[in-house]
């Protein structure tokens, strides 16, 4: 059978596997709230500039909210003939109030009808992704209130490195997500404008008002080119790009949770709520949640790059390759959603053992650029001289199997003469962190004025 919608210039209906590839309404009929609020834009914008009655706006107004309570009541018949949700909703619409259903499509093509819906969708997902964000900086900043002065090691290259303090590795990811709030902030920013109205590509000949249904549709004003308000899909790539940086800062921290939680670390323990156990050995309990965030987080990645791939060689204006956006989109937002909600979860259950922490923290040599430090402030050697100096009291400690602060005085002294008693009360790690006060450094003083600095920004 012909189609309905486009069927006039048709001998025949189209093949079985042509319906396949061309149908969209397995995945798009998500956009549903979004197609009807904009058809319910365009109407009554159509009968303010006079180009439709008031009664068939008012039929139209009413069988779309009848379509809407279909949808969501799960009382409606999805059809694969029909393409996608703006040709279900459309021909529902028809069935229920006839003829003024036809009018709908004046001056509009799916073109700026399915820009505008995935702009509406897109945008609420900006927010959402703000709002899982917020949500996990408040979980980091709990942790980083109640272990501001927390001694743990440092790490460059996973070798421990210089002391510092929980607090401040918490407060590392609050920085972090805080950047991704930004880029979610700004792109939801960009993307406020309405490409209703821009018709299949050129605009319309009939008189109508894109500032009345930009408004109705919360946009900041409509998009000022037809042909890139239906071609680009860069509000999406950029939502995708943005996700793909959060992802990396959540995988990141999942992979800090995976070796910390591990028995030769002991660095947190993970709540029985978002830990598994193993059907085999009695005796474990696995990060899974941590290992699925560092997972699923190439999804992310996956989607943008495959909606890179599918824009990055289209000429203008609107190709059916756009159709392949969404199901991209839906994807990676999903996935972020439920990554940011279990990171959630595992950061304000988890609990740091700060006994651990600390004696992990005075191991591995880590208060050697404490030691060199002083022989430049105490015993005036150049900075490159006590590099060396301390290099060789850490070899020598190695040697012994000791830790640098159980060098006795003679030890010291046998390597570099001027160093006195006054270099041991530098080695140790408290010491250490609450030197390093300069602005951004880990000391606890400069952490817990981070942490409220935090407290007042988040409210
Ligand atoms: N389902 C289509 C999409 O997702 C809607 C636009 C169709 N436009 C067209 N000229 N065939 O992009």
């Amino acid at each position: 059978t012909q189609n309905a919608m486009w069927g006039g210039r048709f001998a025949a209906g189209p093949d079985a596997i042509m319906e396949a590839i061309n149908a969209s309404i397995g995945f798009d009929r998500r956009l549903y709230a979004q197609d009807i609020a904009g058809s319910r834009a365009h109407a009554a914008m159509l009968a303010a500039t006079g180009i439709i009655s008031d009664k068939d706006a008012e039929a139209i107004r009413e069988g779309l909210l009848t379509v809407l309570s279909e949808i969501e009541g799960g009382n409606f018949a999805f059809s694969t003939a029909l393409e996608d949700i703006h040709m279900n909703v459309e021909a529902r619409l028809k069935e229920i109030i006839g003829e003024p259903a036809g009018r709908l499509h004046t001056a509009r093509s799916r073109n700026d009808q399915v820009a505008t819906d995935f702009r509406l969708w897109v945008r609420d997902q900006c927010d959402a992704a703000v709002g899982g964000l917020v949500a996990l900086q408040q979980a980091l900043l709990a942790q980083a209130e109640a272990g501001a002065d927390w001694v743990m090691p440092g790490f460059t290259h996973l070798q421990t490195a210089q002391p510092v303090t929980w607090g401040h590795h918490m407060l590392a990811y609050v920085e972090m997500t805080a950047r991704d709030i930004g880029r979610f902030s700004d792109a939801r920013k960009r993307m406020n404008e309405s490409p209703l109205g821009a018709a299949a590509l050129a605009g319309t000949g009939f008189a109508i008002n894109r500032d009345m249904t930009a408004k109705a549709l919360g946009f900041d004003r409509p998009m000022a080119n037809s042909l890139d308000a239906v071609s680009d899909r860069d509000f999406a790539l950029e939502f995708l790009s943005a996700s793909a940086i959060c992802a990396v800062h959540l995988s990141r921290l999942a992979e800090e949770l995976v070796i910390w939680s591990s028995a030769q670390f002991r660095f947190v323990t993970l709540s029985d709520r978002f830990s598994t156990g193993s059907s085999i050995m009695p005796q474990k309990k696995n990060p899974d949640a941590a290992e699925l965030i560092r997972a699923k987080i190439g999804r992310v990645l996956g989607a943008a790059v495959a909606l890179f791939t599918v824009m990055k060689g289209l000429p203008l204006a609107y190709s059916k390759d756009m159709q392949e956006d969404k199901e991209q989109v839906f994807d990676a937002a999903d996935t972020l959603m439920l990554a940011l909600a279990a990171m959630t979860g595992m950061v304000s259950d988890m609990t740091a053992n700060r006994a651990n922490l600390e004696k992990a923290a005075a191991s591995g040599f880590s208060t050697a650029t404490d030691l060199a430090d002083w022989l430049v402030r105490e015993a005036g050697l150049p900075f490159r001289d006590a590099h060396h100096v301390t290099g060789a009291l850490v070899a020598m400690a190695e040697k012994k199997g000791c830790d640098l602060p159980d060098l006795s005085i003679a030890d010291m002294t046998s390597v570099h003469p001027a160093i006195t008693e006054d270099v041991y009360s530098v080695l140790g790690v408290q010491n250490s962190v609450a030197s390093r006060k300069s602005f951004g450094g880990t000391s606890p003083d400069r952490v817990r004025e981070q942490v409220a600095a935090w407290k007042a920004r988040l409210g």
